[in-house]
């Protein structure tokens, strides 16, 4: 275990670039076993998610070249359809995987998935789906098989747009025999950008982006170049470290499309935001103000930037209310921030934050991936210093974080071991 610690008080000034999606790149990496061919991704941000699904692929059977953040991968030669328990463990993003298994072996055995420990995170609708496909599923000794001679296409409803569901079920059946519709899909940008490398590889596939998808199968997909989009939950992320510092920050390589959400609450907070082409710029004001935020799914305020946004409203002049919506244990965080001085009141999934002054400098963990983030914003503008303790949370999700603030003239260091 190793820790961030972190000297508050600094306006973070200058430019950072944004690196590449982390959850559009699972699933594209998952992709790459449909064509049985070659895959060659740029922009691919290397961070542990992204290594564990590669370490996954490889003892599938793939062939992996690594160049920065460009990654071959050869899947002409896939034995193994099983993805191994203790990977699995690592990361909940895993079961896409076995879509992408499905969709081409008509097999796969998986266990139940991992991840951040954020709420319940079942897979019902992942399941569900499949069984609509014809695929049969059996469990036993925490395993599940998935396995059927040929998958067809069908109508599936889903009852909660789920990002991780829409994206298996597209895995799943564009290699399928006939139509697929998805009808309430999840309409996230991440899933746009999956099913964009999939038309790159030949897959028929409209209405992407709408809560209508429809997958017309075809029989072979090709080999693919394919460059993932920027990460829109980092960009929001490094703008929320330019609000809590009153900093000015020009955040390159981003989509501002993907964060209206984001930049209309930060102005509401009565940040300055300026937009050219892929450029973000905020100009911060001395204090910001209290706000209210829903989460919701895409296109609405998204859970992933709740507990950064909490933490930026917990020294906002006047009372926030934050409402989570997707994860029920996505206020962990708040206990954390508590022990900085914050003065927040939970009732249920609703968080009340009387803004205070300034945050003081204490010991304090990463609940999870996105709460880990917080407290490192609560860290830079904290008085004193901040050290932030299971940050491999945190390292799963941000490339380079404590490098890219550092650049802003933020003063952050890895300890490690503690
Ligand atoms: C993805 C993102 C995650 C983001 C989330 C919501 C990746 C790797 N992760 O997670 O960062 O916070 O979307 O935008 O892309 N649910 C069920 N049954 C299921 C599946 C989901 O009840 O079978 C529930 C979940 O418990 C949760 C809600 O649906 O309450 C949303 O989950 P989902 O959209 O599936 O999130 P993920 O795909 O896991």
């Amino acid at each position: 275990m190793s820790s961030f610690i972190i000297e508050g008080g600094t306006k973070l000034n200058g430019e950072v670039r944004i690196s590449g999606s982390k959850n559009a790149s699972l699933p594209i990496i998952a992709a790459s076993i449909l064509n049985g061919g070659e895959t060659t991704l740029y922009n691919v941000p290397n961070i542990h998610d992204t290594q564990i699904t590669l370490k996954i692929l490889k003892k599938l059977g793939c062939k992996i070249k690594k160049n920065k953040e460009k990654i071959e991968i050869n899947s002409t030669y896939i034995t193994q359809k099983e993805i191994s328990e203790d990977l699995m463990r690592e990361m909940r993003s895993t079961v896409i995987l076995a879509g992408a298994l499905i969709g081409r072996f008509k097999e796969a055995t998986f266990s139940y998935p991992g991840g951040c420990d954020i709420g319940a995170r079942p897979i019902d609708l992942h399941l569900k789906a499949f069984k609509k496909l014809g695929i049969n599923i059996e469990e036993e000794y925490g395993f599940i098989r998935c396995s059927c001679d040929k998958i067809i296409g069908t109508n599936i409803d889903l009852d909660f747009p789920s990002v991780g569901a829409t994206e298996n079920i597209i895995l799943a059946s564009v290699l399928a025999e006939g139509k697929t519709t998805i009808t309430n899909a999840a309409r996230e940008p991440e899933i746009v950008d999956l099913v964009k490398m999939l038309k790159k590889m030949g897959a028929k596939i409209s209405g992407e982006g709408t809560n209508i998808i429809e997958i017309n199968g075809v029989k072979k997909l090709e080999d693919v170049k394919y460059r993932i989009m920027p990460d829109r939950i980092e960009a929001g992320t490094f703008l929320c470290a330019g609000a809590i510092t009153g900093g000015n920050i020009k955040i390159i390589n981003a989509i501002p499309e993907h964060l209206v959400p984001i930049i209309s609450k930060l102005e509401e907070a009565n940040c300055k935001i300026k937009i050219e082409n892929n450029i973000i710029i905020i100009d911060a004001p001395q204090r910001l103000k209290a706000i209210e935020i829903k989460t919701m799914p895409y296109p609405g305020f998204p859970t992933d930037l709740q507990s950064i946004f909490g933490t930026v409203l917990s020294v906002a002049k006047g009372t926030s209310i934050i409402t989570e919506n997707i994860f029920e244990n996505r206020f962990r965080y708040l206990a954390e921030l508590k022990r900085m001085g914050a003065k927040i009141k939970q009732e249920n999934n609703v968080a009340i934050i009387s803004g205070v002054k300034r945050l003081s400098g204490t010991a304090v963990q990463s609940t999870d991936l996105r709460g880990g983030a917080a407290m490192v914003l609560a860290g830079l503008e904290a008085k004193g210093i901040t050290k932030v303790s299971n940050i491999e949370y945190i390292l799963r999700g941000y490339e380079d974080i404590d490098k890219k603030l550092n650049k802003l003239g933020a003063n952050i260091y890895i300890k490690e071991g503690e």
